[in-house]
């Protein structure tokens, strides 16, 4: 049956499962979403609701109801709303925590950030500095690739983003953005003494005022960082941010960025240990460019056709975000199911893309699935969605793709991943998706 929304909406009552009183699923959840989301699914079909995080949450499930939430084309659901319990405390008034006409406003400033110039000085800052972090972690017999990639990706990002390479509070901003990070993710949501939730608040206190004291220099400032950039923004219209709007869209830039990109290169680099047939085909892919002595350019980015299937195909099976949520702002309908105003609406995208019925044996790593010749045209277009869709699309999409690339390029001409002798990791899915050991690796020097 097609989504439809209407204004005199009826149908019948979601059916629910609520749970444990209080907790509702929340311990299941956390351990294994999948299985929660089957067994319910296999209960009451595509649309159900569950209680976990002390919130109720109508879940719908697949493409129709990906494109029903995210398009939003009659602007049915807030994602202020949606995202405000997880992050209202810690990144206040982000892009993602704007709805309708003042967060298309504010869109289209931050655009301005992300246009072409702009970033080929992001990626002319990353092709300095990621070479010597791969260099210093093929000196290891064997290293965590979560954890090296975790830290590169912070400490780029006080480049890149911030433009304070070397800045004697370096340590301290990096501190205070994984304590926000830390305490977004944590299950206790109000700052008592002691908890990580203080800590991320007072975090959140250090970096408002630092990035604040900033503004009036990189107002006028020729340095090519996101923060610079953001300070001088302009949408056609001639409107800017103020320095509220700035200082709290960095917070959020930076949040937004650093896990998900941890966690894709990292899916990608464990699907590569594990399938070096792929090395291969990514290795002919990049020396065909000219690598190693030949520079990536922003031009020649687009050359790298299946490295960018290949970090599609991680972004299916793991996907960063593996869930999404928003609020109804009015009663609306969906598949014949009455969800009335004021519901938190959940979406998954971890169950879409290991759907077997959409993408056959959906565990098996096969980047040929992006190909013309693989189902892309005929896959419906919310099937694959780990950068959402519609009008909150993931503004850094660009940006991931670019740095993923840059990475493995950097990596795979000078040397090979390898895992342990049968190696496999277990994945933790939420709140991200990361590897529970830190995925062990070995990077061994090419001839
Ligand atoms: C693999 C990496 C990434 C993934 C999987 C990812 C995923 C997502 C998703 C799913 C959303 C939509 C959330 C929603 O609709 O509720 C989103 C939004 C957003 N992302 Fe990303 N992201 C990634 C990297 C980045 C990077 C590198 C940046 C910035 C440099 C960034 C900036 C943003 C912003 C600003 C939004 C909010 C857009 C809006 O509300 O209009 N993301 N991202």
């Amino acid at each position: 049956m097609p989504a439809d929304s209407q204004s005199a909406v009826s149908g019948k009552p979601v059916p629910q499962d609520l749970g444990w009183p209080i907790f509702g699923h929340t311990f299941e959840l956390l351990k294994d979403p999948m299985k929660l989301g089957n067994r319910m699914r296999a209960r009451f079909g595509d649309v159900y609701k569950t209680r976990s995080f002390f919130m109720e949450v109508v879940q719908l499930f697949g493409p129709e109801a990906n494109e029903f939430v995210l398009l939003d084309k009659d602007q049915n659901f807030s994602s202020k709303e949606g995202w405000e319990p997880i992050l209202k405390r810690l990144f206040p008034r982000g892009l993602m925590l704007l709805d309708f006409d003042h967060h298309r406003a504010h869109r289209r400033i931050m655009g301005a950030a992300f246009k072409t110039e702009p970033m080929r000085g992001y990626m002319h800052t990353m092709q300095e500095r990621i070479p010597a972090y791969i260099d210093a972690w093929a000196t290891s017999d064997e290293f965590r690739f979560y954890d090296a990639i975790k830290d590169m990706s912070l400490e780029l990002a006080t480049d890149v983003f911030l433009g304070l390479v070397g800045h004697e509070d370096s340590k301290r901003i990096n501190q205070a953005l994984t304590d926000m990070v830390s305490a977004s993710m944590g299950v206790v949501r109000v700052p008592l003494p002691g908890t990580i939730m203080r800590k991320g608040v007072q975090a959140r206190q250090f970096m408002v005022e630092f990035l604040t004291a900033l503004i009036p220099q990189r107002r006028d400032g020729n340095g090519s960082d996101l923060f610079t950039h953001l300070c001088q923004a302009v949408d056609d219209d001639g409107n800017r941010f103020t320095d509220q709007e700035i200082v709290d869209h960095m917070i959020f830039l930076w949040m937004a960025a650093h896990d998900t990109i941890t966690s894709s290169t990292t899916t990608l680099v464990y699907e590569l240990g594990r399938n070096p047939e792929w090395q291969d085909k990514l290795l002919d892919e990049m020396r065909s460019l000219g690598a190693p002595d030949t520079p990536l350019s922003y031009e020649t980015l687009g050359d790298l056709v299946l490295t960018e299937y290949a970090f599609k195909e991680a972004l299916r099976i793991n996907p960063p975000v593996p869930s999404m949520s928003r609020r109804a702002v009015r009663d609306v309908s969906f598949k014949g199911y009455h969800i009335p105003k004021g519901s938190y609406v959940g979406i998954s995208m971890l169950a879409t893309h290991r759907d077997k019925n959409t993408w056959p044996e959906p565990m098996r790593f096969d980047p040929m699935r992006f190909s013309p010749e693989g189902g892309t045209k005929e896959r419906h277009r919310f099937a694959w969605v780990p950068f959402g869709g519609g009008a909150h699309m993931c503004l850094g999409l660009h940006f991931a793709y670019m740095q993923a690339k840059l990475i493995m390029y950097d990596l795979l001409p000078r040397y090979e991943i390898v895992l342990r002798p049968g190696y496999s990791t277990d994945f933790q899915i939420m709140p991200l998706i990361k590897p529970k050991d830190g995925l062990p690796v070995r990077l061994k020097q090419r001839d």
